[in-house]
């Protein structure tokens, strides 16, 4: 997201900002969590936005991204609708995790879904990535042509995302 929407340069700025010049990044690899939290505090200080702003901008990204990338099969097997998809995340997660040993992966539980709301409570061993979780849910919404709002509630058990589905963008239009 850096390199597409600030340029070549400002990724190298963020690199050395975090102190990982000549780091190569290699996918499917696990990196230490220093190292995400140190991308982010650069990002957030080369880009000039808030940090809720950027994580919130990055989840967005990251769904459109991930879609049309080699991942991009994963998304069209966890189902074709929003609350298929999120009842399929564990699993999907699950699924990566066996392949990736060292990865630590969050819990999506669905509380909820009647009358276009959907409650979902995110459960994880890292704390800091709020705002990333509200914009990768966000991109969901939108991947599935969901148009609404999220709010978010802190519980004991843990966040919950309440997802407020107003309609589909398609049905939206035809009902015009
Ligand atoms: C093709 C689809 C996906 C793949 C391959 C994938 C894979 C992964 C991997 C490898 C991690 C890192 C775990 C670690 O290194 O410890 C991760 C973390 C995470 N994933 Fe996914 N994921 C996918 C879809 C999603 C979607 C759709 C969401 C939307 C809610 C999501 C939410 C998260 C979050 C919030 C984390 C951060 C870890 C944390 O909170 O502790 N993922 N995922």
């Amino acid at each position: 997201m850096v390199v597409e929407t600030m340029g070549e340069a400002a990724w190298q700025d963020v690199l050395s900002q975090a102190d990982l010049q000549g780091e190569h990044f290699i996918s499917g690899q696990c990196y230490s969590d220093d190292v995400t939290f140190a991308l982010i505090d650069a990002a957030t200080k080369v880009s000039g936005m808030a940090q809720d702003d950027l994580l919130k901008s990055f989840g967005k990204y990251w769904i459109g991204y991930t879609a049309n990338s080699s991942y991009g099969t994963m998304f069209r097997v966890g189902g074709d609708q929003l609350v298929t998809f999120l009842t399929n995340l564990n699993r999907m997660h699950a699924s990566v995790h066996a392949t990736m040993p060292e990865s630590r992966m969050p819990s999506f539980e669905m509380l909820r879904n009647e009358h276009g709301r959907i409650d979902v409570l995110y459960t994880s061993d890292r704390t800091g990535l709020t705002a990333f979780v509200e914009g990768l849910l966000k991109g969901l919404m939108e991947y599935f042509g969901e148009t609404g709002y999220i709010t978010l509630e802190e519980t004991p058990e843990g966040e919950v995302f309440s997802l407020h589905c107003a309609g589909k963008k398609s049905e939206l239009k035809g009902a015009a």
